[in-house]
């Protein structure tokens, strides 16, 4: 598995990803009508965001995006049949450092409001917490201790980057 960052020229493949993994047969439209599009992202990039692909074979099969203005994780998706393999948690190092390194005091996220989502345990499971339920998304947080905490236990097991 190769992680490196995400660049403009990833858009297509990073969009095919987060289709692919969304509960949602109308995804692509509806990323559109959210105004997320490939040129919106782009600009995100160049202003507030960063994000690090997974490649297998030459494949985009993970990704995760964060907005160091405002220390949200704002996308991670890794595909189905590349679950289950540390993706979702290298990827989670990657931004939750970026941010943190950023100058990020407290980490958030949205997500699914319903427990046996997938993604919920993910992340309970990488150390985020409860924050608030709000407008039909369950937010979730993170402190910036909890991620250096995180650093040092992975470098003294032995999985640190
Ligand atoms: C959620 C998602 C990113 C996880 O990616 P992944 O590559 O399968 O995750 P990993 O294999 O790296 O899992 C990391 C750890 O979390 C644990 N974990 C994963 N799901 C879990 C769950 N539901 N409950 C408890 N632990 C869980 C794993 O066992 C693993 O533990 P370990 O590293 O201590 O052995 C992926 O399933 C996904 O993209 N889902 C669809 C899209 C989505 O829901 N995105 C989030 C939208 S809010």
């Amino acid at each position: 598995m190769h992680y490196r960052e995400i660049t403009p020229g990833d858009m297509p493949a990073i969009f095919e990803v987060r289709v692919k993994t969304w509960h949602n047969p109308h995804g692509a439209e509806e990323l559109e009508r959210m105004g997320i599009t490939p040129d919106s992202v782009r600009g995100m990039l160049r202003e507030t965001h960063r994000g690090w692909l997974a490649e297998a074979n030459e494949e985009v099969v993970g990704f995760v995006m964060g907005n160091k203005q405002t220390g949200e994780m704002w996308v991670i998706a890794v595909l189905k049949d590349h679950e289950n393999r540390g993706i979702g948690r290298s990827l989670m190092r990657l931004i939750e450092d970026w941010l943190v390194s950023e100058g990020c005091d407290e980490l958030w996220l949205t997500t699914d409001p319903d427990e046996n989502c997938r993604a919920v345990g993910f992340y309970r499971h990488l150390g985020w917490e409860d924050w608030k339920m709000e407008s039909g998304d369950r937010f979730m947080r993170k402190r910036s201790d909890q991620v250096v905490a995180d650093q040092q236990a992975a470098r003294r097991d032995g999985k640190a980057p």
